[in-house]
């Protein structure tokens, strides 16, 4: 039992059940079926949002994952942050890259691709949602 520091006399289960759609965020977690990204999907589901995980199965698996999807306030979308994406969001995690040498030297120009492509993308997600 820990509070998330939303109110110091709650705990994370009373927190969770009075958050509704105005103070429930979107967050996006790219590499989300990932060891991190599952891990951070999790807790921002514990924390009360609402999680959508991007991800292009390349290193991570639905497996990963596979507890969540009953969730309600979970999402999953395949799809390579190489490529843009424009969702409504209120935050973005970008961890989509193969974090293992093994992995992230089996193509390095999709390594390359992904860390630079994905961050821009990420950015641009980023302005164009301080647009609006
Ligand atoms: N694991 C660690 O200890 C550690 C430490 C410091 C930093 N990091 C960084 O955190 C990030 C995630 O690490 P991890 O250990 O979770 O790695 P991981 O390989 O388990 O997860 C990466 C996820 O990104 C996905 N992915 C890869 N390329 C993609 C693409 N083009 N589009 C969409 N999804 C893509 C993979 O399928 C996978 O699910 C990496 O950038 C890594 O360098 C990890």
């Amino acid at each position: 039992m820990f509070s998330t520091g939303w109110h110091p006399k709650l705990t994370l289960e009373h927190e969770m059940s009075l958050r509704n759609y105005s103070t429930r965020k979107r967050i996006l977690v790219t590499g989300g079926a990932g060891f991190l990204g599952s891990h951070l999907c999790e807790r921002l589901l514990a924390e009360g949002n609402d999680v959508l995980c991007a991800d292009n199965f390349y290193t991570g698996t639905k497996d990963n994952i596979a507890h969540l999807l009953p969730n309600p306030h979970f999402e999953l979308m395949r799809h390579d942050v190489t490529f843009p994406l424009f969702v409504e969001v209120d935050a973005i995690y970008n961890l989509a890259c193969p974090a293992s040498p093994i992995h992230y030297q089996f193509d390095p120009v999709q390594t390359t691709k992904t860390s630079v492509h994905g961050a821009i993308n990420m950015l641009g997600l980023r302005i164009c949602l301080s647009t609006l």
